[in-house]
């Protein structure tokens, strides 16, 4: 029903530097698998094929990953290293890949808002690969895809997270209308202590209506003077409704070193190496 996923990647990932000056954040592995990677096979489990990535400048990588290498390719052609290529392969075959440049990095909502032209008027998806995301049998995307299927409105994803992590996200207000699914009513993006309208953060996930684009045109710098996805989101929950969905499975922060460093012994166990 939604075929198309957005995926921001301009973004500097200062906190990952050194290791982001030349490379992008998102081609970063867990264990031996480039993060964005993982977002593409999440959005193609949810039934999105058409894949669409924000990128920006020195970031290249992305785009040779999903690309066919001939040299590589050629040189283990018919050997045991050639099953090493076939998650990745399998993807390339089923998806397509299309890219834009976001020319200044002035927050996530212009990331998304660059997107228009490869999305267009329909409903689509939004993965931040750095949120790396386990949604057990159930990808966290194709979770919410089934709200979105019920509600036909914009969806996004949130957490629990503790008092003192708060101010990193954008946290809601809302009425739970159903066992984990809230109309939101209000949304802080990085909140103090104080400010904060709950401890439900918002992650990575979205599912958006095309109206959000006519809304994130209007929306001025917020917070950090960048055009914030959460402050569009709100004028949309105040038009029509905007739902916030407490997804089943567990996210890990790798634009962060601490989330990183979990995930990788996180996927590395469950790959069957770990003890
Ligand atoms: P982050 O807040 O993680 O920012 O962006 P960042 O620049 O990537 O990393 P730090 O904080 O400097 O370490 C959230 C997502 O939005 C994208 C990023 O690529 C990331 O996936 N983004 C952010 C853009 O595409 N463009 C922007 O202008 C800002």
């Amino acid at each position: 029903m939604i075929r198309k996923c957005l995926f921001p990647a301009a973004g500097y990932g200062t906190r990952f530097l050194p290791a982001t000056k030349a490379m992008p954040k998102e081609v970063i592995p867990i264990v031996n698998k480039p993060l964005i990677q993982y977002g593409v096979e999440e959005a193609l489990e949810a039934g999105m094929y058409d894949i669409a990535i924000i990128t920006g400048r020195g970031k290249r990588a992305l785009e040779d990953h999903f690309d066919v290498s001939y040299e590589l390719e050629h040189q283990i052609n018919g050997t045991d290293k050639e099953a090493c290529l076939t998650d990745i392969r399998r993807l390339m075959d089923r998806c397509t890949f299309s890219y834009t440049r976001q020319k200044e990095m002035k927050g996530l909502g212009h990331a998304i808002l660059t997107g228009e032209t490869l999305i267009g008027r329909e409903p689509f998806g939004v993965i931040l690969a750095d949120d790396l995301c386990d949604g057990y049998s159930n990808g966290v995307m194709a979770q919410m895809t089934r709200i979105y299927a019920r509600y036909r409105c914009s969806v996004v994803s949130i957490e629990e997270v503790p008092q003192n992590q708060i101010e990193k996200y954008g946290v809601i207000a809302g009425s739970e209308i159903e066992d984990g699914l809230f109309m939101i009513s209000n949304m802080v993006e990085k909140p103090g202590p104080e400010e904060a309208p709950s401890n439900l953060a918002i992650i990575g996930r979205y599912i958006l209506t095309p109206d959000i684009f006519d809304i994130l045109r209007e929306t001025p710098p917020g917070r950090g003077g960048e055009i914030q996805i959460t402050d569009a989101l709100l004028t949309q929950a105040k038009r029509s409704m905007v739902l916030a969905y407490k997804f089943k499975g567990r996210r890990f922060d790798c634009g962060s070193v601490a989330g990183f460093v979990e995930a990788t012994n996180y996927y590395y166990e469950r790959m069957g190496n770990g003890g």
